[in-house]
C-alpha cells in the first residue's frame, strides 16, 4: 500500500511562486514586479545601514543562543509597541497593550487566526475584496469562516461607500480585517475621514478589528501610517494588530513581526497573553531571535533609530517617485490618464487594472512579472527600466 498515492498537488503560491519563475527566466531584460520587496536602483534589496550596524554590535555583545520566551524578547515587544502606539501613549503605561513576537507578519496573522478560532468560536472574519491572497488561506486553514466586504469598484477605484454599506450588515461580534496603510494589493488607502466612518460602524456593529500593519513607513511616514491604529486603540477597548518588520527594516528573511493586543484592562491582557503563549508554543514553540534583536537594538538607540528612520524615508520617497515616473513614461503611449491612479496609490503595490491575460502577456512576451490579479510591486521598479515597462504595458493594452 502506498501512503502517499492519493496525495495530489496544490497550485504554487500566487506570489512566492513568481520568484522561482523569475529566477529561471534567462531574458536579460526581465523585471520582477511580483513579490513585495524593495529594490534599489541597481535592482538589489539592500540591508539598511542601521541593520548592519546593529548586527555588528550583536556579533560582539550577544552572549547566548538560549531560547527566548514564548512572547519573544521583552525589549523587542516594548520598543515595537512604542513605535506602533507612540512612546508616550497611556495604553503602554497602563499595561493595556502587549506584543507577542512572531515569525514575521504572516506568523502574527496565523496566531491571530488561531486565537480567534479557539477563543471566539463561531466568529467569521471579513476581508476586503481584494486582499492579500494569503489572508484567505491563513484564516481558512485556522478553520475560520472567511467573508468579504467590497473595497474597489468595477472602475478599479476605492469604493468606501460600498465598504461601509457592507460592514453595516456584518453580524455583531465578527472580526473585520483592515489594512492600516499601503493596502495590499490595491495601494488605495482610506483617508482619515474614511477611517472615522469605519470606526463608527465598527463601534455600532460591535465588531472586533484586526488591523494588518505590514508597511509602517512606506505610506506617508512612520507616525502618519500609524494614525488609524492609534485612533482605533484610543477609541476601542479591544483590538488586534499584526505588525511586520520585513519591509521597513529590510529583514524579510529574518521573519520578524508581532501580534499586538489591546485589551480592556491589564488583568484581561494577561489572560489573553497566556492564550497566545499557549498557541505559539504549539505552532513554533519560541520565535526566531535574530531579527527581533536587531530591531530592538535599533529602536533602543537614538542614533541608530534616526539613521533607520532616514533610510525608511528614503525608500518611501523613492517608491513615490517611481509611481509618478511610471505615469510620465506612459504619457507618450497615451496611457497616462488611464493609469493616473498609480501615482495616487500608496505603499509598495499598485493595482494596475491589467487583466490576468495582459499580465500573462507581459510575462510571456517581455519577461515582466506581476501577480495575476494585476498587482505590480512598484518597489521593484527602477528609473531606467520605466520606459521598457511602459512600452510593454502599452503593447498588451492596445492589442
Ligand atoms: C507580498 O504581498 O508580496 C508580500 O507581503 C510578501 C509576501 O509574503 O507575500
Amino acid at each position: 500500500m502506498s501512503h502517499f498515492a492519493a496525495i495530489g498537488r496544490v497550485p504554487g503560491d500566487p506570489i512566492l511562486g513568481l520568484l522561482d519563475a523569475y529566477r529561471i527566466d534567462s531574458n536579460p531584460a526581465k523585471l520582477d514586479l511580483g513579490v513585495g520587496v524593495y529594490k534599489d536602483a541597481s535592482g538589489l534589496t539592500p540591508i539598511p545601514r542601521a541593520v548592519k550596524l546593529a548586527e555588528q554590535r550583536l556579533l560582539e555583545t550577544e552572549a547566548t543562543k538560549t531560547y527566548i520566551g514564548g512572547h519573544g524578547a521583552p525589549e523587542f515587544g516594548e520598543r515595537l509597541l512604542a513605535l506602533t502606539f507612540d512612546a508616550g501613549n497611556a495604553l503602554l503605561a497602563d499595561q493595556l497593550a502587549g506584543a507577542t513576537q512572531t515569525p514575521g507578519g504572516t506568523g502574527a496573522l496565523r496566531l491571530a487566526g488561531e486565537f480567534v478560532a479557539r477563543n471566539l468560536p463561531g466568529r467569521a472574519i471579513w476581508l476586503s475584496n481584494p486582499t492579500w491572497p494569503i489572508h484567505e488561506s491563513i484564516f481558512a486553514t485556522c478553520g475560520l469562516r472567511v467573508e468579504h466586504y467590497p473595497y474597489v469598484g468595477a472602475d478599479n477605484r476605492l469604493d468606501v461607500d460600498a465598504m461601509l454599506d457592507a460592514l453595516q450588515r456584518v453580524p455583531a461580534g465578527d472580526v473585520v480585517l483592515l489594512h492600516a496603510c499601503c493596502h495590499n494589493p490595491t495601494g488605495f488607502d482610506l483617508s482619515q475621514q474614511d477611517w472615522q466612518r469605519v470606526l463608527e460602524v465598527v463601534k455600532a456593529r460591535e465588531l472586533l478589528p484586526l488591523i494588518d500593519f505590514a508597511y509602517q513607513g512606506f505610506g506617508d511616514g512612520l507616525d502618519e501610517d500609524a494614525w488609524a491604529v492609534r485612533l482605533f486603540a484610543a477609541e476601542l477597548p479591544e483590538l488586534l494588530v499584526t505588525s511586520s518588520c520585513s519591509k521597513n527594516f529590510g529583514l524579510y528573511r529574518e521573519r520578524t513581526g508581532a501580534l499586538i493586543v489591546r485589551a480592556e484592562n491589564a488583568e484581561k491582557l494577561i489572560d489573553i497573553r497566556s492564550q497566545l503563549a499557549f498557541l505559539a508554543r504549539n505552532l513554533w514553540s519560541t520565535p526566531p531571535s535574530h531579527g527581533a534583536a536587531v530591531v530592538a537594538q535599533i529602536l533602543g538607540d537614538a542614533e541608530l533609530k534616526t539613521l533607520w528612520a532616514e533610510e525608511v524615508d528614503a525608500m518611501r520617497q523613492r517608491v513615490a517617485s517611481l509611481r509618478s515616473g511610471l505615469v510620465a513614461a506612459l504619457r507618450p503611449h497615451g496611457l497616462d490618464e488611464r493609469l493616473a491612479h498609480v501615482a495616487q496609490q500608496r505603499g509598495m503595490f499598485s493595482y494596475t487594472g491589467l487583466t490576468a491575460e495582459q499580465v500573462a502577456r507581459l510575462r510571456n512576451e517581455f519577461s515582466i512579472y506581476l501577480v495575476s490579479s494585476g498587482r505590480a510591486s512598484v518597489a521593484g521598479m527602477s528609473e531606467e527600466r520605466l520606459d521598457y515597462l511602459a512600452a510593454a504595458i502599452a503593447r498588451v493594452c492596445q492589442a
